[in-house]
C-alpha cells in the first residue's frame, strides 16, 4: 500500500461485488460512503483504488490499509490488536 493511504477502521467492510463491474475504494479515510470513494479526497494527495470485480460475491474490504491482497482483507488488522 502506497503511503498516502490512511486507515478508515481497524477491522475490515463486508460488501457486495458485482461481476464486470468498477468500484473506487477510498485510501484517503475521509469518504462518507466508506469503503467507496466520494471524492472527499480532492484537494488531497491521496488517491482511490479503482477496482474491477472479476466475479460476484461478497467480500472483506481492508479499512486498515496494511494488506498485502489490497482491495481485500488479509486480516494485517490483527497486528493493530
Ligand atoms: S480516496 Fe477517500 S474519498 Fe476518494
Amino acid at each position: 500500500m502506497d503511503d498516502t493511504a490512511i486507515a478508515s477502521q481497524m477491522s475490515p467492510y463486508m460488501v457486495d461485488l458485482e461481476e464486470g463491474k468498477t468500484y473506487k475504494f477510498c485510501r484517503c479515510g475521509e469518504s462518507k460512503k466508506l469503503p467507496f470513494c466520494d471524492d472527499s479526497h480532492k484537494g488531497s494527495d491521496a488517491k482511490p483504488h479503482t477496482f474491477t470485480a472479476d466475479k460476484t460475491e461478497s467480500v472483506n474490504v481492508c479499512g486498515c490499509m496494511e494488506s498485502e491482497d489490497y482491495p481485500f482483507c488479509d486480516g494485517s488488522h490483527i497486528l493493530h490488536f
